[in-house]
């Protein structure tokens, strides 16, 4: 079992068939992961190195448990201490780190494209942990992982992305992954960060979360970039949380319940309030831990062959 591409650059793309490999090859390492020894020795033998040029803290942890899991050898880079901050181009950076014979990268970066790039520039296999605004693909496999358990599939599940989808690349990768699949997906934020024709991508936009609740099985909330408010997006937090915030009182309009997810990190009480985060219809600590599973099954089939 294979995948088409030999990198993960994006969902965008990416066919129906390999979505729902990595995704049925998660399920099989999540079983691992309940074992009271949860390593497999698939990938003894080949070094990664995680290159993670922006903060982290989910991203980063998960990539290195999923390949510690395997028995992959991992060395973790971060930007501060290294020869980055003495002006190190990217492609230097990378080659010289493939030159230590390595057999996979993990990139994150604030440039969109970055992965792409290092992908033109090494041999080894790519996998994208979140360029820019661009795409955050091992998020959207996890989301989706997530849904599937819950609903047996995802042909068909109502799914709304609340939020500033403007500058969100787990809005974007969400959005490719979860149409090819059979989803039915919708935007809803201010219209400052809802990117003008989106609906080219086949996603339905609304400005009301109260029109919104009552059509929706799932509402993804998106962290809202405070510093997107002195960029004047939207006029304060407290605005922005009165109409966009997603809360107990809201949700509770819907006939039946609604599934909620957030990707972390959580601003409690703006985009979300802290007793629906923290609910039993919150998914949210499911995400995280099918985030191992579903970065395990993507570092196996791109690197196990
Ligand atoms: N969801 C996510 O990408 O979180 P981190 O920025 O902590 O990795």
């Amino acid at each position: 079992m294979k995948l088409k591409n030999r990198h993960l650059l994006g969902l965008e793309g990416v066919s129906k068939e390999d979505i729902g490999l990595i995704l049925d090859t998660g399920q099989s390492f999540k079983e691992v992961l309940e074992r009271p020894i949860k390593k497999v020795p698939p990938l003894q033998g080949k070094t990664i190195v995680n290159l993670f040029f922006e903060s982290s803290t989910r991203t980063r942890i998960s990539f290195e448990l999923a390949e510690r899991r395997l028995s992959a050898d991992v060395v973790s880079f971060a930007t501060a201490g290294s020869s980055v901050s003495k002006g190190e181009t990217l492609k230097d950076t990378a080659r010289n780190i493939e030159a230590m014979k390595i057999d996979m990268v993990v990139i994150r970066h604030s440039s969109p494209g970055a992965a792409h790039f290092l992908s033109r520039v090494v041999e080894a296999n790519v996998i994208n942990a979140g360029d820019g605004a661009h795409e955050h693909p091992t998020q959207a496999l996890l989301d989706m992982m997530t849904l599937k358990a819950k609903y047996g599939s995802l042909e068909g599940v109502r799914v709304c992305i609340v939020g500033d989808i403007l500058h969100s690349r787990v809005a974007r990768s969400n959005i490719y992954g979860l149409i090819t699949m059979g989803a039915k997906v919708s935007v809803c934020g201010p219209a400052t960060l809802i990117p003008r024709g989106i609906e080219k991508l086949g996603v339905q936009v609304s400005h009301s979360l109260e029109d919104v609740i009552p059509h929706v099985d799932v509402l993804n909330v998106l962290r809202i970039q405070v510093e997107r408010q002195q960029s004047g997006f939207f006029p304060s937090l407290r605005e922005y949380h009165r109409y966009f915030g997603v809360t107990k009182e809201k949700v509770s309009k819907a006939a039946k319940p609604i599934t909620i997810m957030h990707p972390g990190p959580i601003n409690r009480d703006v985009e979300l309030s802290a007793d629906l985060a923290d609910s039993e219809h919150s998914v949210i600590l499911e995400q995280v831990t099918n985030g191992v599973a579903v970065r395990m099954a993507v570092l196996y089939l791109l690197g196990a062959a």
